[in-house]
């Protein structure tokens, strides 16, 4: 069943050891010894899908569907209320299939959020047009995310192996949904011509979703006991590789940085290679599971004032000024761009 698969996605991500690399160390942002400027009055805020946000960060895509999954859900949607950050749920297919406990466990979202956050929907590249309306429907969306997971299906035991049509697929959602298409990706990275091909079908925002942090084909390869996928570990495109070479694309690309976002440099540096929000997962789901609520709240609010730290020391007041600052790249990324 898909709820006994969602508990094993967390599970088995807990239990993940492969450490890859992002490659966000490779950039290199210049210190400001002379900054005109009080910490009081770094402004983090911006806006996002037509709101106000207090800081670039999104809590992205990750469950829902079960009880275990709803208190997840709960305490995610205070921390976004609390620090007034959108958030995105994880795949709603199972409320395509399933009965109204599961519907729960996302309306709860939207409840705690209320209609001055942002709420996420999410479903996959295979998902028809009236699916997408009634996810939408379920949380009162401002967006939807449609995720690309090839590499984790072909991992999974019972996943698809079939991928031709995807792309007319996500294009009829497009056409015919009255809210903006996010496309993401799962920790695999979106190529500059994937980008492009998107972008050509029209979709104007992007989760590039890179290499760096959780990884499913290790939390897939926890559930498969036919194949031993060890070695394809290291596959995909790091974070900050997947998020340059997207930005290179002469077009009005709304981007999303995540994949292995896990302190305030990676927020920062992400907001200087021009990601509109920056999202974490896997990071912040730890804290959660392992210390409880207070532990989350304690992970953000010292992320959230280490970003002000660092915009305070690159002489940045607000993220349009960090939007447009200067940056190095160094070591492998270098070969990469
Ligand atoms: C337990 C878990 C469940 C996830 N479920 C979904 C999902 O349902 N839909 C989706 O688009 N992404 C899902 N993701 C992927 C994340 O949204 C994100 O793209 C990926 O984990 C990379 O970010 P991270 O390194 O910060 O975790 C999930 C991630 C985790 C850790």
């Amino acid at each position: 069943m898909r709820s006994i698969r969602k508990k094993e996605h967390i599970e088995n991500y807990l239990k993940t050891t492969f450490q890859g690399d992002t490659l966000l160390g490779d950039v290199f942002l210049e210190h400001n010894a002379l900054p005109n400027l009080n910490l009081d009055e770094i402004d983090a805020s911006s806006e996002f899908l037509g709101k106000k946000i207090n800081y670039p960060i999104l809590i992205n895509a990750m469950t829902g569907g079960s009880s275990l999954t709803k208190e997840i859900n709960r305490d995610l949607s205070i921390l976004a209320k609390e620090f007034n950050v959108p958030m995105a749920v994880g795949s709603q297919t199972i409320v395509l299939e399933d009965e109204e406990e599961a519907k729960d466990s996302f309306r709860i979202v939207r409840d705690i959020i209320g209609q001055d956050g942002i709420v996420i929907s999410n479903l996959s590249g295979q998902a028809t047009v009236d699916q997408a309306k009634l996810a939408i429907d379920i949380v009162d969306a401002d967006a939807i995310q449609i995720h690309l997971n090839t590499a984790q299906e072909l991992v999974m035991e019972e996943g698809d192996r079939n991928f031709k049509g995807v792309i007319d697929n996500i294009e009829a959602i497009v056409n015919n949904i009255d809210k903006p298409v996010i496309v993401k990706e799962v920790g695999f990275g979106i190529s500059k011509e994937v980008a492009e091909r998107l972008y050509n079908i029209g979709v104007r925002y992007i989760d590039i979703s890179g290499y760096g942090g959780t990884n499913f084909i290790e939390i897939e390869n926890l559930r498969n006991h036919a194949f031993d996928y060890t070695e394809l570990y290291s596959w995909g495109i790091p974070t900050a590789a997947a998020l340059i070479n997207c930005r290179k694309l002469p077009m009005d690309l709304k981007l999303i940085s995540s994949g292995g976002i896990r302190n305030s440099l990676d927020v920062v540096k992400s907001i200087v290679l021009g990601a509109e929000v920056v999202g974490i997962s896997g990071e912040l789901l730890a804290y959660l599971v392992h210390g409880g609520y207070g532990n989350a709240m304690e992970y953000l609010s010292g992320l959230t004032h280490k970003i002000k730290i660092l915009m305070l020391l690159m002489g940045k007041k607000n993220i349009e000024e960090l939007r447009n600052s200067e940056y190095k790249i160094t070591g492998r990324l270098k070969d990469l761009v």
